[in-house]
């Protein structure tokens, strides 16, 4: 997935709106937009050279004798790591601006996910997978969420959630816990009236069977599923013109995953080198992904796709071009009592 240095999927823009509660001005946290600002120029660099490469992958790096779900899951592992380097080195100078916009009453929720989470919301206990620093799970008991569950694979990011909740005195109704998102622990199985997850998390998951069997478990009978996630599409567009071109070698159908070339990458290959973490991505059509919930048993409720970018991928493009191609979708599924 190709990021964005300013503006990217986990980044937090002070408050987007709330659900019915006073979150507050916008620009409210004036040293985190310097942050970002300085953020920005220093990677910008790194991600420009970093698009221009193309890395070879192969699976092969996992050991011939691994099967492939063992070959998957040591990719995700590895992943991890490498966001281990990124919460240390972006996430960790936010954590106060993150503190504030919480003790606030902030969200970090973006208007579909508001629109489609806000009915679910109330007194509900929810599971939010690829919760990251715990902005956005935190955020979720500002919006009405009774208590909240977030799941990361990485454990530096799992650390620092924890951390946010203890500042903010949320022990009693916040929970993180490190794991793979594809093989949760059995004590979270059927627990949750709510699934979330979306925003950058999708592309990092090698395996969606797996992924959407997980999701099936951690729900309660006629609990739901909100995912807001990416748009498959939007990963096709080159970035450096200011103009809608495909990337080259880009095809929609894609089923091959690649070592992500962006941001995140950048940030580990300047902190770690060569021996870095490597941070393999695949993105998921969105036909794949209805097919896969439903197969796990899953009834859909709604599919939805929005013009909204959650992170600004082409901060050159002409205003014109901005809402006319899908950069986001939702979907909403429930668990059948009998599943
Ligand atoms: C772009 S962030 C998602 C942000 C999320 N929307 C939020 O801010 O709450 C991606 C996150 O997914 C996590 N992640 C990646 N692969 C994972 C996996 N297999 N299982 C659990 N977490 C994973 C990373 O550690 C990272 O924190």
């Amino acid at each position: 997935m190709l990021q964005d240095p300013v503006s990217w999927c986990c980044d937090f823009r002070g408050p987007p709106a709330s659900i019915g509660l006073d979150v507050g001005q916008s620009g409210v946290f004036p040293p985190f937009d310097e942050l970002r600002e300085v953020w920005s120029r220093a990677l910008s660099l790194f991600v420009l050279v970093r698009e221009k490469r193309s890395v070879a992958f192969s699976w092969s790096a996992y050991g011939e004798s691994q099967g492939a779900m063992e070959k998957r899951r040591a990719a995700h592992e590895e992943t991890g790591q490498a966001w281990d380097v990124v919460a240390r080195v972006k996430y960790r100078l936010e954590f106060d601006a993150h503190v504030d916009h919480l003790r606030r009453g902030g969200t970090n929720l973006f208007e579909p996910g508001i629109e489609l989470l806000h009915p679910l919301l109330p007194g509900a206990h929810v599971v939010q997978l690829q919760c990251s620093h715990g902005l956005d799970a935190l955020g979720l008991l500002n919006a009405g969420a009774a208590s909240v569950l977030g799941v990361d694979i990485s454990r530096e990011m799992v650390a620092q959630a924890e951390s946010k909740a203890r500042v903010l005195g949320l022990e009693s109704s916040a929970s993180f816990i490190r794991a793979d998102a594809v093989a949760p622990p059995a004590e979270i199985f059927d627990t949750a009236d709510v699934v979330y997850t979306g925003r950058g998390s999708l592309p990092w998951i090698l395996d969606l069977g797996a992924w959407a069997d997980s999701v099936v478990r951690i729900l309660k009978p006629d609990g739901h599923i909100v995912l807001f996630e990416g748009h498959p599409l939007a990963s096709l567009w080159d970035r450096t013109v200011p103009h809608l071109r495909m990337r080259p070698g880009a095809s929609y159908f894609s089923a091959e995953p690649a070592e992500e070339e962006g941001f995140p990458s950048a940030v580990v290959r300047r902190e770690a080198g060569e021996d870095r973490p490597r941070m393999l991505e695949r993105h998921w059509r969105v036909g794949e992904v209805m097919d896969t919930l439903i197969a796990a048993g899953l009834e859909i409720r709604s599919l939805r796709e929005y013009p909204d970018l959650f992170w600004d991928q082409f901060p050159d493009w002409p205003e014109a071009l901005r809402d006319k191609l899908p950069n986001s979708y939702s979907i909403v599924a429930r668990r059948p009592a009998g599943a």
